[in-house]
């Protein structure tokens, strides 16, 4: 069955109220489109909790700084529509920029301290036009439970901090990052990755699943961790932009140790291609499975 397929702010409104007053519910999975099984976990995760799950398609131009990768970011509208096929019970969301900004749009959700570590000085003015779109969406679904994959990190407490704080009728729910079967994270960027960067990215895995490992065999030391961590991504080639422990509610610099929840965060470019991945210690497993990981069996883990 195909998706339901709208492109007006008003159709959606209608659609989202009509499920409710009929007594059901509507969960929400904003993407930028260029699906992949990453994308479809959450919808799937997002049809468990709703009667109408309603995924948006929209490359955001606000949230890309001048020089990034908004012109070619993959637009794959057609194959976006056959992976939502058959999926039942979904509408999907496909806006104009006209329609997300209208003529004279001059508001912005200003985020706060959530936004300003890690990928905020690398990227600015990333979270105020991520925040700024999702806050229109939100507003256009309504009352809803909204899912988020973790592998954005930084994104996902934003969000979240910005629907508690604008009082928003939306519990935002977080879903695991998905992984290929040799662990790359799976992102629309991948496809940007020549053969030979591809293998050069699965770096960032293997440094988390190292520093994982570490922090279970019982390391806490914050400096540690990260040098785990970054060793093969450096050793890759790839040109780091932060390998960084963080408080994983605050965000918070962790000066010495560890506590029992930290997130370890990298980010880098390899090639020209920005790649991005994450593990919540003390809450994720080590990210690769045992075979990969230098062959030390689970039991085993230092
Ligand atoms: O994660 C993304 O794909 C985007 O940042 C989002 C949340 C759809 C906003 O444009």
């Amino acid at each position: 069955m195909p998706p339901v397929v709208t492109s007006t702010a008003s159709e959606l409104r209608k659609l989202c109220d009509g499920i409710r007053l009929r007594g059901g519910r509507v969960a929400f999975v904003p993407t930028m489109g260029a699906l992949h099984a990453g994308h479809l976990a959450l919808v799937e995760a997002a049809k468990k909790r709703a009667t109408l799950v309603v995924v948006s398609i929209f490359v955001n131009p606000t949230q890309f700084a001048p020089g990034e990768d908004f012109a070619r970011y993959p637009r794959t509208l057609d194959t976006d529509l056959q992976r939502l096929a058959g999926s039942g019970d979904v509408c999907v969301f496909v806006p104009t920029v006209g329609e997300m900004y209208p003529p004279g749009d001059q508001t912005r959700v200003r985020v706060g301290a959530l936004a300003e570590p890690l990928c905020g000085p690398f990227r600015p003015g990333h979270f105020e036009g991520v925040a700024t779109v999702v806050c229109k969406l939100f507003t256009l679904v309504g009352p809803c439970e909204a899912v988020f994959g973790r592998k954005d990190y930084q994104q996902l407490l934003v969000i979240r901090r910005m629907a508690t704080d604008l009082l928003m009728p939306v519990t935002v729910v977080d879903h695991p990052t998905v992984r290929e079967a040799d662990g790359l994270a799976m992102s629309s960027r991948n496809t940007y990755l020549s053969p030979d960067e591809r293998a050069r990215a699965l770096s960032l895995v293997q440094g988390l699943d190292a520093a994982a490992r570490r922090f279970a065999g019982g390391e806490r030391r914050a400096r540690e961790l990260e040098r785990a961590a970054r060793e093969p991504v450096e050793r890759a080639g790839a040109r780091i932009e932060y390998v960084e422990l963080r408080d994983a509610d605050t965000l918070a610099d962790i000066p010495e140790n560890a506590g029992d929840r930290a997130v370890l965060a990298i980010a880098c470019r390899m090639g020209t291609t920005r790649l991005i991945d994450n593990v919540v210690l003390g809450q994720d497993p080590p990210p690769l499975p045992t075979m990969h990981s230098r062959g030390i069996p689970a039991a085993k883990w230092p």
